[in-house]
């Protein structure tokens, strides 16, 4: 048992951003997925990447730093995670990388300049748009902004575990590099806090422990519409998008070293399922 008694905390945005991001994103990976999805959709070599809730802009960033061409426009309607990230990845571009990301503080229902390959949301986070129009608004600005052979990436969520009270997902993550490399450095704990079957609507948040103490309950809190798969899938083709596949989270990688394999049937066992849905704008 840790001796340590646990106090709660609020923690600063540089430290919340830094443990969200090494708890919850790959942007890296999610770059180069990006990149095969649209690929594997018939185009040839993505450019430019619209990141939409982008917060930290992390994978905007990582998508820049993958060729000489390509650009990044990062949209997020706060503040806050726009200015870690602009202290912390874009920082570490270089000059050159910096003017091919554009940040732009809005609504990502509002209009952009088009020529978009890639538009992308990840960890699920359209969940907050809660109302089948302002989804539909929302897909309808995407498909506004591709270029012909562009793709809409959606990150999602679910089964009978994602929505199950109370649940809690815990892990552990210990310190990779430095003087305490090994030691733990904190508790990620993912918590469901209700969710009615009638809307859908949920209430999830992230509370991190230090290992030196300090505790940050509710650092995240989402109020979310945990949206279907089939759900997605309709809007989509009423929004103007030609077809989608669903690309689903395997246990173990495949012989490609694929995790993410493209189905026409999830499988039924699993609990908590995650899956990408990839939506081309035209035929
Ligand atoms: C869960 S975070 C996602 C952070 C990061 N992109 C990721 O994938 O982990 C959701 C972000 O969406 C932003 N957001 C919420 N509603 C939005 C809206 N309607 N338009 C633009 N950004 C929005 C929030 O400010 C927040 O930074």
């Amino acid at each position: 048992m840790s001796s340590k008694k646990s106090k709660i905390c609020v923690p600063t945005d540089e430290v919340r951003y830094a443990l969200y991001e090494n708890s919850v994103q790959d942007a890296p990976e999610q770059a180069r997925l990006f990149e095969r999805f649209y690929k594997d959709a018939g185009g040839a070599d993505p450019q430019v990447l619209r990141e939409d809730f982008a917060g930290t802009f992390w994978i905007s960033c990582e998508w820049v730093k993958a060729g000489d061409r390509r650009q990044a426009v990062a949209i997020d309607n706060c503040e806050s995670p726009l200015n870690y990230g602009r202290q912390t990845h874009y920082a570490d571009l270089t000059a050159a990388q910096q003017e091919r990301v554009l940040i732009l503080k809005q609504d990502v229902r509002d209009r952009i300049q088009p020529g978009v390959d890639v538009a992308a949301v990840c960890n699920f986070s359209f969940y907050g748009l809660k109302t089948r129009a302002s989804l539909l608004e929302y897909m309808r600005s995407v498909h506004a902004s591709l270029r012909s052979d562009g793709v809409f990436v959606l990150e999602m969520v679910g089964g009978p575990g994602f929505i199950r009270i109370p649940e809690k997902e815990t892990r552990t993550h210990r310190h990779e590099s430095g003087p305490k490399k090994g030691k733990k450095w904190y508790t990620y704990r993912w918590l469901h806090k209700s969710f009615d079957p009638i809307s859908r609507n949920g209430v999830y948040s992230i509370e991190f422990r230090m290992a030196s103490g300090e505790r940050y309950k509710d650092a995240f809190v989402y109020d979310w519409r945990v949206w279907t798969i089939p759900e997605v899938l309709d809007c989509l083709e009423e929004a103007g998008f030609s077809n989608s596949a669903v690309y689903w989270e395997m246990d173990e990688e495949d012989d490609d070293g694929e995790v993410f394999i493209k189905t026409d049937r999830g499988l039924d066992d699993d609990d908590t399922w995650l899956s990408y849905v990839v939506a081309k704008r035209a035929k």
